[in-house]
């Protein structure tokens, strides 16, 4: 009876370990998918950044700008987690905006910027449909991005809260980039300058609690801003826009 029991609680530790293992595989995957995902994800926003013209690293940097003012929002772990992996994909909508009005340099007509526009709702119409929670929120980074909090922003005219955090945070850090780096139309503006006009909008174009988080921690977004710093339009081949 002894020996029974014995073979038996042999037999339950064996299955037990063979579960473990079983499961620790299981996640091993679950992360190489993910991963899979993001690291697509981050290409095929950096493809539209060259098809755009966009100038050097702008995915790169507004991306850790997002993840790194999501986090000191405090907002829980796994929407810092998704609103970095989805913010690669903001414009991509870009990418069915035709080269002619896309890439024209110079100032663009009442019309011509009316197509442009309508990059918010290409890229939404594009990942809408998703059942993966980055994909999803990524159409709504790309819907939202250019609301503004007093309801003055495109293409529904949404007010305050009525736009997603994920929206809101991703407004001020790619207008950020924008306005320190370098444009066909501008050189990149010195960081003083950009602090300040940023802080002047609040409550206008962008959430007043995101630009109070944004301001106390300019230091940090300064230093990824050194790391990965925008660059002059031909040294890399490629023009800005
Ligand atoms: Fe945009
Ligand atoms: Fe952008």
């Amino acid at each position: 009876m002894a020996k029974e029991i014995n073979q038996f609680d042999t037999k339950v530790l064996v299955h037990r370990d063979l579960l473990q293992k079983k499961n620790k595989t299981l996640i091993a995957l679950n992360d190489e998918i993910e991963s899979t995902l993001r690291e697509t994800v981050f290409t095929m926003g950096v493809i539209e950044e060259r098809r755009s013209k966009e100038s050097k690293d702008h995915t790169k940097r507004v991306t850790l700008y997002s993840q790194l003012l999501a986090h000191k929002l405090e907002l829980s772990a796994r929407d810092v987690e998704i609103i970095t992996a989805a913010t690669p994909l903001h414009d991509i909508g870009k990418l069915g905006i035709p080269d002619e009005i896309l890439l024209k340099p110079g100032k663009l007509t009442e019309a011509e910027f009316a197509i442009v526009k309508t990059h918010t709702e290409i890229g939404y119409s594009m990942l809408k449909h998703s059942k993966r929670d980055i994909l999803r929120a990524a159409g709504i980074i790309a819907f939202q991005h250019h609301e503004k909090w007093d309801g003055s922003g495109y293409p529904q005219g949404l007010k305050c809260e009525a736009i997603h955090v994920y929206g809101r945070v991703v407004a001020l850090v790619d207008v950020f980039d924008a306005l320190i780096s370098y444009r066909v139309y501008k050189e990149p503006w010195e960081l003083e300058r950009a602090v300040d006009w940023i802080s002047s909008q609040r409550g206008r174009h962008f959430d007043p609690d995101v630009v109070q988080v944004f301001l106390a921690h300019i230091a940090d977004f300064a230093t990824i801003r050194e790391q990965f710093p925008s660059g002059l339009s031909n040294e890399h081949g490629f023009a800005v826009a």
